[in-house]
């Protein structure tokens, strides 16, 4: 048997559907890169029938990604299997993953279908596909409630059709470790044909088992695990990819299985793939969570201290946990950062030194000593506040005090040449810049997430903002970073309001060019 298990990345498909903001294409574009970084042999890029939006970020993400194949969902309709090949007609490698409901619930009260209609579906679908590519992935969603007799006769029919790996996916997180492996070891021993394709599988984590359930789909002969980065996904998420990966590793004389992955890449995957999808990391989070290498207790800390191995079964830095603390100050110069950057992973094709510097030198004379986290965050919020800067805070004035209103004064440039000033009361400081905004702007938005965290440790650390604004209906997802947390709340807002921006000159010129 072979011993590569192969992993499938779904953050962008089924993780981003559960998202409250759709991310932007150049937000998936960052993603898919960090993936690449990361070593996963597959990457689903988005469902490209949904939107014109997932449509474009597949093909660009198709141009970009060298390594990895690239993957797009489609229901078994001629027209989803047409877009989701013509989406990635640029790639190098391409997959076409295909899926259909397969369990009694699925087929009669969704799809108000008989089982052989489901059957000719699949099989005429796999023909449509093949004439863009013999790399075909077949779903049989509902799988973990699906008969295992049916089960067995839709996966012979479909590998005989021409799919190359058929995914069982415990699409509502039913079943448990024995019942699973019980399912992929039945199709192992029941069908014909079984050893012409690739086992996959797909769990989500309504019970807490996703993780589990992959694990022992491996032990009964699965060869691909689908998950995400930091277990994101539909409801209570999906097989945490790291989770996975590390119990391989750690386990890797059981189950004489390797995977692709570069584990040093682990940690910094998953902080992008949590920033960008506005996702924080429970601290508890195996693997990835800020608590998963402290040692608390006495008893604890004094074992870890006389060998770490007395109550830590996997080195931090195997994930590429940075421990080490920079000390830079604002006397620093240009090639210290760029070394610092590079001692902490970053290519200098990451980040714009030239623009790291300069913010650098702001927050320095802000702080006093930089570490290796305030540099990180620096150069990852340049990217990700990645939208043309129409509106910009030119100067605001916040008054509080208890139990009395707070008065916010600003001044928003808007474009070069015009400045609005605007003050307002309210019942806190960041609601009273919010309105002033609002006066400036009058965007007819709706405030349906703020998020303030600590970026860093103690009372330097930074002020993390990330909010989720409503606006004719469509979310949009705006981030700041400062010192003070109502700057950091501000800019979160201006950010947002940046994005809103360009995406109505966006509609005008579509309109423009349709001539409506
Ligand atoms: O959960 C599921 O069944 C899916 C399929 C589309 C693979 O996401
Ligand atoms: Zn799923």
């Amino acid at each position: 048997m072979d011993k590569k298990i192969i992993i499938f990345d779904t953050t962008l498909r089924d993780g981003e559907q559960s998202l409250q903001a759709s991310l932007t294409v150049s937000e998936k574009i960052q993603i898919a890169l960090a993936l690449e970084r990361l070593g996963v042999d597959v990457i689903e890029a988005g469902f490209p029938i949904s939107s014109p939006g997932d449509f474009k970020s597949i093909q660009s993400i198709s141009k970009i990604i060298k390594k990895s194949q690239i993957c797009s969902l489609a229901r078994c309709l001629p027209e989803d299997i047409d877009i989701a090949a013509r989406a990635m007609e640029r790639a190098i490698n391409f997959r076409i993953h295909l899926f259909l409901g397969t369990s009694n619930l699925h087929i009669f009260s969704k799809l108000k279908k008989s089982f052989n209609e489901i059957m000719d579906m699949a099989v005429s679908s796999i023909m449509r596909a093949k004439k863009y590519t013999t790399n075909i992935e077949f779903s049989c969603e509902d799988a973990g409630r699906t008969s295992l007799d049916n089960l067995c006769k839709i996966v012979e029919t479909v590998i005989k059709a021409g799919a190359t790996t058929i995914n069982i996916p415990d699409t509502v997180g039913y079943t448990t470790p024995t019942q699973f492996k019980k399912i992929i070891s039945t199709l192992f021993n029941r069908v014909k044909n079984i050893n012409q394709a690739i086992i996959s599988v797909h769990c989500h984590n309504d019970l807490g088992m996703a993780v589990g359930n992959s694990i022992s789909a491996i032990e009964a002969g699965a060869m691909q695990i689908e998950g995400t980065i930091n277990g994101l996904g539909e409801r209570a998420g999906n097989t945490a990819l790291e989770e996975v990966i590390m119990a391989l590793d750690i386990h890797k004389k059981k189950f004489n299985k390797y995977t692709n992955i570069n584990l040093k890449e682990i940690y910094r995957t998953s902080k992008i793939v949590s920033q960008f999808c506005n996702m924080p990391i429970p601290i508890n989070k195996a693997i990835v969570g800020k608590n998963a290498f402290l040692h608390s207790s006495g008893i604890h800390q004094d074992g870890v201290l006389k060998n770490r191995e007395n109550y830590e079964i996997i080195n931090p830095n195997s994930i590429g946990l940075n421990t080490c603390k920079l000390n830079l100050t604002s006397r620093s110069g240009r090639a210290a950062i760029e070394y610092h950057m590079k001692e902490m992973g970053y290519k200098n094709s990451d980040y714009n030194l030239n623009e790291l510097y300069i913010d650098f030198l702001k927050l320095a004379d802000k702080k006093g000593q930089i570490f290796d986290y305030d540099l990180e965050a620096l150069a990852f919020f340049k990217k990700q506040q990645n939208i043309e800067e129409y509106f910009k805070l030119e100067y605001f004035d916040v008054q509080t005090k208890l139990s009395g209103l707070s008065v916010a004064s600003i001044i928003l440039m808007c474009g070069a040449q015009t400045n609005i000033q605007k003050a307002t009361t309210s019942n806190g400081p960041v609601d009273a810049i919010y309105q002033a905004l609002n006066k400036a702007t009058l965007y007819p938005i709706i405030l349906k997430k703020f998020h303030l965290e600590a970026n860093g440790e103690g009372k330097d650390a930074l002020g993390k903002v990330d909010i989720v604004v409503q606006y004719k209906l469509r979310n949009f997802h705006g981030v700041g970073l400062a010192t003070d947390i109502i700057e950091a709340s501000a800019q979160a807002m201006i950010n947002v309001l940046n994005y809103i921006w360009k995406s109505k000159q966006v509609n005008k010129e579509l309109e423009k060019k349709n001539n409506i």
